[in-house]
């Protein structure tokens, strides 16, 4: 009798051609409906199944994972994996995988290309410029802030992070940054960056990016309070989790003249939007696509499939430690 082969769930339709190598090794069994990713759905799919493809769609906890007897890996495509319950995977021994590197420096263009938009006003004169409201050049109309000479703002100071740094350097821009642990001086060298604490960053940025990973330690680290502490001339972007941000106190700030812009890429409830952002002039709204490349989502999918197929022990990759 043939031996069966081990059974992977792939979440979302991805890339044909790169999910295609995990045929070779697996049954592969795909829902193609993202819309029936409920947790009952996601705990039905991985009841069946010994590894999955997910992306950060798929929330999968204690309850997901309560009848999921055959499950051993988990291979996330994306850097974050906020959606997973990493303490209830371990206490199962169910192995996570995560993307990293590989969407460092298309993330990092873009946060940079939200904040440049925040700063002059990029989408707020399209829109203005699309409802026929342009009269004519206009010396003082939309003016924004500059970038070159300016203070940039890190917070959150992993690859991500010094990919901002980096590119700051080229607008002789001047970078603070703050993390939970201060970098080597080699490294603060490198990304001529200077580490200061939470408040001073607040204080002094010009243009604050945040970078962090989200966690409940981070959980709305920038809300009323935090906003306060910033110049009313400042812009605020956020390419991390929209967790971070206290989403209704940044709203406020944004309404009443504390902070001059925003460019959001992600949201607490995503893919729901609080209506009071939807409601402002001065924020640049995107849909969670900073990694959004062609070929960096390819490249996300190759490693999630290096990874699942390492983490469940077969092919050539067996026994490489999955990233
Ligand atoms: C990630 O990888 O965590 C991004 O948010 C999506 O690419």
């Amino acid at each position: 009798m043939a031996e069966s082969r081990p059974k992977v769930w792939v979440s979302q339709p991805l890339f044909d051609d790169i999910v295609e190598r995990l045929h070779a090794h697996f049954d592969v069994v795909q829902v193609p409906d993202v819309s029936e990713h409920d947790a009952a759905a996601i705990a039905a799919a991985l009841r069946e199944v010994d590894g999955a493809l997910v992306t950060l769609n798929e929330r999968i906890g204690r309850d997901e994972i309560a009848d999921a007897a055959k499950l051993r890996a988990i291979a996330n495509v994306g850097v974050g994996y906020n959606n997973l319950d990493i303490d209830a995977l371990q206490a199962r021994g169910i192995v996570a995988t995560n993307t990293p590197d590989v969407l460092t420096e298309t993330t990092a263009d873009f946060g940079f290309a939200l904040m440049m938009a925040a700063a002059r006003r990029v989408t707020e004169a399209e829109r203005h410029l699309r409802a026929g409201q342009w009269q004519g050049w206009n010396f003082k109309g939309l003016l924004g802030a500059d970038l070159h000479g300016s203070t940039l703002g890190i917070l959150g100071m992993g690859r991500i992070g010094q990919g901002i740094a980096k590119r700051a350097s080229g607008f002789d821009m001047r970078v603070l940054y703050h993390n939970r642990s201060r970098l080597p001086a080699e490294v603060e060298r490198a990304f001529n960056a200077t580490y200061v604490d939470f408040d001073t960053l607040l204080a002094q940025a010009d243009h604050l990016v945040l970078v962090l990973p989200y966690s409940a330690a981070s959980h709305h680290i920038v809300d009323a309070a935090a906003l306060a502490k910033m110049q009313p001339t400042a812009t605020l972007t956020n390419i991390a989790r929209g967790g971070i941000v206290d989403e209704a106190a940044l709203a406020d700030a944004l309404a009443n003249g504390r902070l001059a812009s925003a460019a959001l890429d992600v949201f607490e409830g995503e893919p729901a939007v609080d209506p009071c952002l939807l409601a402002l002039d001065n924020i640049v709204l995107t849909p969670h696509i900073a990694s959004g490349s062609l070929a960096t989502r390819r490249a996300m999918v190759a490693l999630a499939v290096d990874n699942l197929i390492a983490a469940l022990g077969v092919g050539p990759d067996a026994g490489r430690p999955p990233s």
